[in-house]
């Protein structure tokens, strides 16, 4: 429709997206009744929807990725100055933003080496699993060619990320599945598999060496891992844990990978979750907070080991990685992500996430200690939960309507915008999820646990 659309006047764009929109994650049907929400304006931890109401965000744009916050000039200039000079060049050269940003991003990451540009999450972890397909091939004459994932885990939506993922609900229905991934149990000491042990961490990790015998040590390439994880109940991981999980790898031969995709450039307090537990991985992957959603990139990091594999046989034809991505090329990506790591630097965000992580864990277990519903609460950093319970003794979880009724009261009744578990494991879609922006101030976080709490005693009043 060619149609003017006035400044204070958005009516069209509520009947376009209505009209013509596919949203994420959602059952239309409700569409038939109400406006879906358009998100106008953001600016620090706020946005403002169609109707000029001003939204507190506790989940960084949704799904933890504005990790700097709305509005940010420096790296929307960063990104314009760039695109000007040069936009874009396929990844077989390079370009300066990539060379700047790659160099960058390893001096934070000590012991790797190497970094591979695409454009989502999903695509940053299928380049891992293709790295370790590789490998097998080249290295290990087709040995080696499993992978294991952790049950609880999120990696990514297209179909192999999905036979990577340990979410059965984001699984059903989109089988057949890659094969040659293999699931490793959950580490959440909470809910035990083993019932009360001692040393839950190490009888964890030691649970995927019993998958790898199991399995065969020679037909397992990789275990892929989030350090926390997210999607899937903002696991922690219990004490021994990952040092173990390094152990095993070693002592067998297998790449670990860590999915970086949401805890990556800060969001625990550290540049990445693992730098948290002591470990060096083989690979990781990030996305999300790379540059905040000011752009779209990825990063696929290995270390100099794993590349020299691709490197060492140039007789071969087949030898090196044949794989590209044609967005991967975009400069706007490594210009954002310069940008976005400055305000990190020069605002001290790191130490930030690690204060304002505590005070609003501190907040939770103020709930915790008031509210039968909350059984446990976790987190690190700026990313943090309440999973929660009908019956603190069975630990029976809530339906996913209350969990998601508490989500709805908040937002209702004090435009805070908080997140859950939602539609990815049955039965067990009750951890309500936290992670405001890295900017977040102690009045941020009052407003936020403020309003769970007058939501949580409202629907379960
Ligand atoms: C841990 C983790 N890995 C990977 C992904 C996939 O990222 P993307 O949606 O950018 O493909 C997500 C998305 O939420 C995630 O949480």
């Amino acid at each position: 429709m060619n149609m003017h659309v006035g400044d204070n006047d958005i009516s069209h764009v509520v009947e376009a997206d209505k009209a013509h929109v596919w949203h994420h994650l959602t059952q239309h049907k409700k569409f038939d009744a109400a406006d879906p929400l358009i998100i106008v304006e953001g600016k620090g931890l706020h946005v403002w929807n169609q109707a000029g109401r001003k939204h507190l965000d506790a989940v960084s744009g949704g799904v933890w990725t504005v990790n700097v916050g709305y509005g940010r000039e420096s790296i929307a200039n960063a990104v314009r100055d760039q695109l000007v000079k040069m936009n874009f060049f396929g990844g077989t050269m390079g370009t300066i933003p990539g060379a700047l940003f790659a160099e960058r991003l390893i001096e934070k990451m000590p012991g790797m080496s190497r970094v591979y540009y695409s454009n989502s999450g999903s695509e940053a972890n299928e380049k891992t699993f293709k790295i370790v397909r590789q490998i097998s091939h080249n290295v290990y004459g087709g040995k080696k060619s499993k992978i294991l994932y952790r049950q609880r885990d999120y990696h990514g939506t297209t179909i192999t990320c999905l036979s990577a993922g340990g979410q059965d609900e984001r699984k059903g229905q989109y089988g057949p599945f890659t094969p040659d991934f293999v699931e490793v149990p959950h580490c959440l000491e909470y809910r035990s598999q083993w019932g009360e042990v001692d040393d839950y961490g190490i009888r964890a990790a030691n649970a995927i060496e019993d998958v790898i015998l199991r399995e065969g040590p020679d037909t397992v390439g990789a275990l892929c891992l989030e350090p926390v994880t997210a999607g899937g109940g903002v696991i922690t991981p219990p004490e021994g844990y990952w040092p173990r999980v390094r152990e095993i790898c070693d002592k067998y031969n297998i790449l670990l990978l860590i999915d970086e995709v949401v805890c990556g450039m800060g969001r625990t307090g550290t540049w990445f979750g693992y730098q948290n537990y002591g470990i060096e991985p083989d690979m990781v992957t990030m996305a999300k907070g790379v540059a905040s959603g000011y752009a779209a990139i990825s990063c696929t990091v290995t270390t100099e080991k794993v590349f020299n594999m691709f490197k060492e046989n140039p007789d071969d034809p087949m030898s090196y990685f044949r794989d590209i991505s044609t967005f991967g090329g975009c400069t706007a990506g490594p210009a954002a992500a310069m940008a976005n790591m400055d305000i990190l630097e020069q605002e001290n965000l790191l130490e930030n996430t690690v204060k304002m992580g505590e005070y609003l864990m501190e907040g939770l277990e103020g709930l915790k200690a008031k509210h039968q519903i909350i059984g446990d609460v976790r987190g690190k950093g700026l990313f943090c939960g309440a999973e929660l319970v009908a019956d603190r003794e069975t630990k029976e979880p809530v339906p996913e309507s209350v969990t998601q009724a508490i989500v709805a009261e908040c937002f209702k009744a004090d435009a805070v915008v908080i997140g859950a578990t939602n539609r990815s494991l049955a039965g067990l879609n009750n951890t309500l999820c936290l992670s405001p922006a890295l900017i977040c101030t102690k009045d941020h976080i009052d407003e936020i646990v403020t309003s769970i709490d007058g939501a949580i005693a409202r629907v379960t009043a």
